[in-house]
């Protein structure tokens, strides 16, 4: 199951943060950049390493690894929310290649919980992706799936060595709906939480990311 979970004790501090509606939006936007560097350091550990010596200054040799595709990573902005999170991943991932996706999805109450949601793509500019590159899309809220999904369309000419979602919290719904169409892309989230209600907002959630950050 390509779904990892950033549920560290400090990780799940960070989202308790985010999620308390008294947060206010400086410390909501910092604590983003937070989780974008910890979710990073994460990605980071699952990649694949290989034996290296080195030369230290006291002129002895050291074994140690090399992480193989570090230097290798695209990050797609998925913005607006994105951005604080991008920022934390750059941490991570300083030499990252990026990639932006305005995308807005089509708001208003349904009957009940929808199953996927209308996103409009205003704008969209990726990198030319190599064969040897990580992507790494990253989306704090993924609700539905759809604009996941619809970023892993905008890219299917693009044949990266490996696929990430970098997100904060997801509904089970849409990590399910991802992973049956697209089960080689590895969901790194702090959180999986059970419900979307019918305006289409992750429940219990932290609100709308994008307006908690910027206003
Ligand atoms: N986008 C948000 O900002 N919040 C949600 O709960 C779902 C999508």
């Amino acid at each position: 199951m390509p779904l990892f979970k950033v549920d560290t004790p400090l990780a799940r501090h960070i989202l308790t943060q985010l999620r308390d509606r008294n947060t206010n939006q400086v410390l909501f936007r910092k604590n983003l950049v937070r989780l974008g560097r910890l979710i990073g350091y994460e990605i980071a550990n699952t990649m694949e390493v290989e034996e290296v010596t080195v030369e230290t200054p006291l002129s002895t040799l050291a074994r140690g690894v090399r992480i193989v595709g570090l230097e290798r990573v695209v990050i797609v902005n998925v913005m607006r929310a994105a951005t604080p999170l991008v920022e934390g991943l750059l941490k991570a991932f300083p030499s990252a290649r990026q990639g932006v996706v305005v995308a807005k999805r089509k708001e208003g109450e349904f009957d009940s919980p929808p199953k996927e949601m209308e996103v409009d793509i205003h704008y969209y500019k990726f990198p030319d992706v190599k064969e040897e590159d990580n992507v790494i899309i990253a989306d704090p809220m993924v609700a539905t799936g759809s604009t996941i999904l619809k970023v892993l369309e905008l890219m299917r000419t693009s044949k990266a060595k490996k696929y990430y979602v970098a997100s904060v919290l997801s509904s089970r719904y849409g990590v399910d709906r991802i992973t049956k169409q697209y089960p080689y892309v590895n969901i790194f989230t702090v959180e999986v939480d059970p419900e979307i209600n019918s305006m289409g907002y992750i429940v219990p959630g932290l609100g709308d990311a994008g307006d908690r950050a910027f206003g």
